[in-house]
């Protein structure tokens, strides 16, 4: 990809502020950290999980030649998310910022997504690392379950549906990711351990990384990240 065209955003405006990343094992909160980030400022909210699901649930061409990869917990190619964030980020509603859950997941996505702010002029990111002990992920994975009609998440241990199994809106059976399965965990943890946490170190050794205890509850994590930002 280092030598593909770049799509040129619109010049970007005063008050932008600097592209966020976040960094995390599985099930350390990054969608959910995301959205309230997002949120708070105002935002682009970008996930490549939540894209490359997306393309999954359509059937679209990019979905089927992905589902297997994804659904065993091993990465995509760099080239096919590499291309959907640069075309993300150069969307309208990226223009004042945005926060970014998943992505990059490598050393090389990394080197892209610099390469790609630098040739844009625009601030290089901060990556925000959401660290959590082991427990608390594998009950947060194991425990998942979601609406597939709102898209309402549920955990069956830390925050369950009124009765179980079933959508407190809608009445019907709640659905698992299906790498949310014991095997498929075990994977996505060894592909973090292995590919994701040398981007810790890019990062660091940058003076581009920020660390949060990701163990409290979701408004605790919110409230550190943004008292990072407040200082940033
Ligand atoms: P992706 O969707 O990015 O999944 P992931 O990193 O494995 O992480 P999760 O989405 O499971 O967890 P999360 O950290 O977002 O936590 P969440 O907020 O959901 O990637 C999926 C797949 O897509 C990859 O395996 C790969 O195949 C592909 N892919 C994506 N990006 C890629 C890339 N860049 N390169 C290559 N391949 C890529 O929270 C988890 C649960 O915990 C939820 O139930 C939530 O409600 C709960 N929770 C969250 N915070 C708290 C809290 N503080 N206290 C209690 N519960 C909490
Ligand atoms: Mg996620």
């Amino acid at each position: 990809m280092a030598g593909a065209s770049r799509l040129e955003p619109p010049n970007p405006p005063e008050n932008r502020i600097r592209p966020l990343l976040l960094i995390g094992p599985p099930g350390a909160g990054k969608g959910t950290q995301s959205r309230a980030i997002g949120k708070a400022f105002n935002i682009a909210e970008i996930s490549t999980g939540e894209m490359l699901r997306d393309a999954l649930r359509h059937g679209t061409d990019l979905g089927n030649s992905l589902q297997s990869t994804m659904e065993s917990g091993r990465l995509v190619p760099d080239a096919v998310v590499s291309s959907l964030v640069e075309h993300r980020t150069a969307e309208p509603d990226s223009q004042l910022g945005f926060i970014v859950d998943g992505f990059p997941r490598n050393v090389n996505q990394a080197e892209f997504l610099d390469r790609l702010l630098s040739s844009r002029r625009q601030p290089p990111a901060l990556a925000l690392l959401i660290s959590v002990n082991r427990d608390q992920l594998m009950k947060r994975l194991a425990g998942r379950r979601e609406c597939p009609v709102c898209r309402t998440a549920y955990n069956i241990y830390l925050n369950p549906p009124q009765r179980d199994d079933l959508c407190d809106h809608e009445g019907n059976g709640l659905i698992q990711r299906p790498d949310d399965r014991p095997d498929a965990v075990v994977r996505r943890l060894e592909e973090y351990e292995r590919q994701t946490m040398p981007v810790i170190a890019h990062y660091r050794n940058a003076g581009q990384l920020e660390e949060v205890d990701g163990n409290g509850t979701a408004a605790d994590v919110t409230a550190a990240i943004l008292r990072i930002l407040k200082d940033r």
